[in-house]
């Protein structure tokens, strides 16, 4: 069966990378905006086709949503013999249960979505581990950890790992055990899409250097609250590390004001123009190389998935 590599306009430079990394060519396929802001889309020949669309949804998030079906539906129509989305970011992944009475899951809803629209999802660091659930067709979890761990692993000393969140202590676990290096954790509140309170600090970074791991960064409350209540009990220096850097508003002025000494993500989002932060960017598309020569060939993917 022939290998397809399709692109949407949401993943387009990470696409490219990952096609030269498996020396394969992108497919043609045709996606026009209308002028009422509907999206067409037009697949090339992919008939008994192993077809990968590699879209992930960052912001415009429904935009890159809707195109990842509208791929999907063609590449089905078009007569591809399987298909697979490779969706590096997966939005909605922060709504995977109710806060209040009258919320929906939009986690559920966005994975049944896609999960319908595929025949397999392959996700990079998802928020919860428990999302893939949500999805009506397999799911395969990689992670960009051991990446990143070995980007930071010549910029650490005696760093602390700070996860800055419940949420986020397996992942910060996982770093820790990678660099050989102690961990502390945030107890953290959210208040708002915007804003955070820290509540207190579990493990001690008096004088010492910190690692502050998270999934992703999105208005960069968390990080910077993290940062702060660390600073404030006595850490020194701040790197901080996420898989995902969707940088929204206001998180630039934010960080700019932290003096991190690095903040690095993956390329899981694509960058943003203009950006202003200094990044340290780890690309994706070796992971997702290996992942897709292996699935294209039915072998087991045990050791990109890793430690849990
Ligand atoms: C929350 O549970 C996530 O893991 C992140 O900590 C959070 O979503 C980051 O968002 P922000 O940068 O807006 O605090």
């Amino acid at each position: 069966m022939r290998l397809a590599l399709v692109s949407g306009t949401g993943s387009r430079d990470l696409a490219r990378t990952l096609a030269r990394e498996i020396g394969a060519e992108l497919e043609c396929c045709g996606i026009e905006r209308f002028p009422d802001g509907e999206i067409s889309v037009t697949m090339g020949p992919v008939r008994g086709a192993d077809v990968y669309l590699v879209q992930g949804t960052a912001p415009p998030v429904h935009d890159n949503l809707a195109e990842l079906l509208l791929l999907a539906d063609a590449a089905r129509r078009s007569g591809a013999a399987r298909v697979s989305g490779i969706v590096p970011y997966l939005a909605y992944a922060r709504q995977d249960r109710r806060e209040a009475e009258g919320e929906a899951v939009g986690g559920r809803v966005a994975a049944e979505a896609i999960g319908s629209a595929v025949d397999r999802v392959v996700l990079v660091d998802p928020h919860a581990a428990a999302l893939e659930g949500f999805f009506p067709c397999p799911v395969e979890r990689l992670s960009a950890v051991p990446l990143l761990a070995e980007c930071v692993r010549p910029m650490v000393g005696d760093h602390v790992v700070v996860a800055p969140d419940l949420g986020a202590v397996k992942r910060a676990a996982r770093f820790a055990r990678a660099l050989g290096l102690g961990m502390a954790s945030v107890r953290k509140r959210r208040l708002s899409g915007h804003d955070v309170e820290v509540l207190g600090i579990d493990g001690d970074v008096r004088g010492r250097p910190i690692l502050i791991v998270d999934d992703m960064i999105s208005t960069g409350a968390t990080i910077v609250a993290a940062a702060n209540a660390a600073r404030a009990v006595g850490a020194t220096r701040v790197i901080a590390v996420a898989t995902h850097g969707l940088f929204a508003p206001p998180s630039v002025e934010r960080l700019s004001s932290l003096e991190l000494d690095a903040l690095v993500v993956s390329d899981s989002v694509p960058a943003r123009p203009r950006m202003t932060l200094s990044l340290t960017v780890v690309g994706l598309a070796p992971l997702l190389a290996s992942a897709v020569e292996r699935l294209h060939r039915d072998a087991p993917l045990a050791e990109l998935i890793g430690q849990r």
